[in-house]
């Protein structure tokens, strides 16, 4: 390590040697500052007041200098001591801007890398096959009604024309709330065991004409299996004109169930009973599966048993009695007419999809659910 030298020869060749040398040496060890604590070592080996280089100069060349060659001396010395501050400076900043760099790019982000994808949800297979079929009747005109899940006993069966104690209830094992004994029937709580109740809620909101469809939950004391559960959905229509007709009905389902599996697939209706409807008809579609044949190559076609058809929803026209109950709000039973009909969401969607399970819709199983994003 440089050591100041005495000065014995004060020449100015000599003066300059020793100038130089310091210079080199000032130079090389500044560079060779690399940390906190190098800076402060370099500091202080050069300018502490005791014993640092720059009072070893003054008290090793400047003092014992002779009188003509002081002056001369001195200047140098000042020089030197500039010279020392600056490079000790320029240390110091090179230090922080490194310190300041490596924070930098530690903390640094690369904003061009992709984000963090979260994956969206996929709309449930049931959710959108009933946005499906509500599609088709809203480009027909239909507008979208809804109704309470918890529903009372006028709405979800007296208003529709099941009497109490009538048999047709019994066709729909319904879940009642418990501990409503004390209130009169009609006003008994239970889960809707069908959409209809809306057809009465609607018509006592809205005057006729009507064309509404009404997608939603319903509930049946039903054991789970692979086509049952207690809680499943269904789509409802109801239109109420003057003059409406059984070919109305027609051909409006059939029109929808074009616009929903494709324009080749056949409706055939065959007589049933609603209690709400009068008549009652039961529509099927020809098998969108096997084209109607009841056969897959060899293999007999197991979504329509063989029969080549598919048993899709109940229809009929509005009963008279049901308008009794809404003829308050223009729904007189000699001026208007209306056809009604209800049909399964799940079960569309457990064809349309080919799911051979309807347990799977309401599992909430992501790899199932997935499969429809
Ligand atoms: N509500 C009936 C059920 O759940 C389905 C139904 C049949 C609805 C005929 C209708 C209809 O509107 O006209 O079994």
């Amino acid at each position: 390590m440089y050591t100041v030298p005495k000065l014995t020869d004060y020449s100015a060749k000599a003066i300059d040697a020793a100038v130089r040398e310091l210079l080199s040496a000032l130079e090389q060890e500044g560079s060779a500052v690399g940390s906190e604590s190098d800076y402060k070592a370099f500091r202080d080996r050069w300018m502490a007041r005791k014993n640092g280089v720059l009072t070893q100069i003054n008290d090793l060349w400047l003092k014992p200098a002779p009188k003509d060659a002081k002056k001369d001396v001195g200047q140098r010395v000042n020089e030197l001591k500039s010279k020392v501050e600056q490079t000790i400076d320029a240390a110091e900043k090179r230090l922080t801007s490194t310190a300041v760099k490596s924070k930098l790019s530690a903390d640094h982000i690369d904003i061009t890398l992709p984000g963090i994808c979260r994956p969206i949800g996929a709309e449930h297979p049931v959710i959108k096959t009933m946005n499906e079929i509500v599609s088709v009747f809203r480009n027909l005109g239909y507008s979208v009604s809804d109704g309470p899940e918890v529903e009372n006993d006028y709405y979800n069966f007296e208003a529709l024309n099941f009497p109490p104690n009538h048999p047709a209830r019994d066709t729909q094992d319904t879940l009642f709330i418990s501990g409503q004994d004390r209130e009169a029937q009609r006003d008994r709580l239970l889960l809707r065991t069908h959409t209809s109740p809306v057809q009465i809620r609607t018509m006592e909101r809205l005057k006729p004409p009507l064309r509404i469809v009404i997608p939603g939950k319903v509930h049946r004391n039903d054991p789970p299996d692979a086509s049952h559960s207690p809680m499943f959905h269904q789509i409802e229509g109801l239109a109420v004109d003057t003059n409406i007709t059984f070919g109305d009905l027609k051909g409006t389902l059939d029109h929808a169930m074009k616009a929903l599996f494709g324009s080749s697939v056949k409706t055939h209706f065959r007589p049933s009973f609603f209690p709400f409807t009068e008549p009652s008809a039961e529509m099927m579609v020809s098998c969108f599966i096997c084209g109607g044949s009841g056969k897959r190559g060899s293999e007999p076609c197991r979504p329509c048993k063989t029969t080549g058809w598919i048993e899709i929803l109940g229809c009929g026209m509005v009963d008279p009695n049901v308008f009794e109950f809404v003829k308050h709000n223009g729904y007189d039973p000699k001026k208007v007419s209306g056809f009604a009909f209800g049909m399964g969401a799940d079960r569309v969607a457990i064809l349309k999809y080919g799911v051979d399970d309807i347990q799977y819709f309401f599992q909430g199983d992501v790899r199932f659910l997935k499969q429809f994003g």
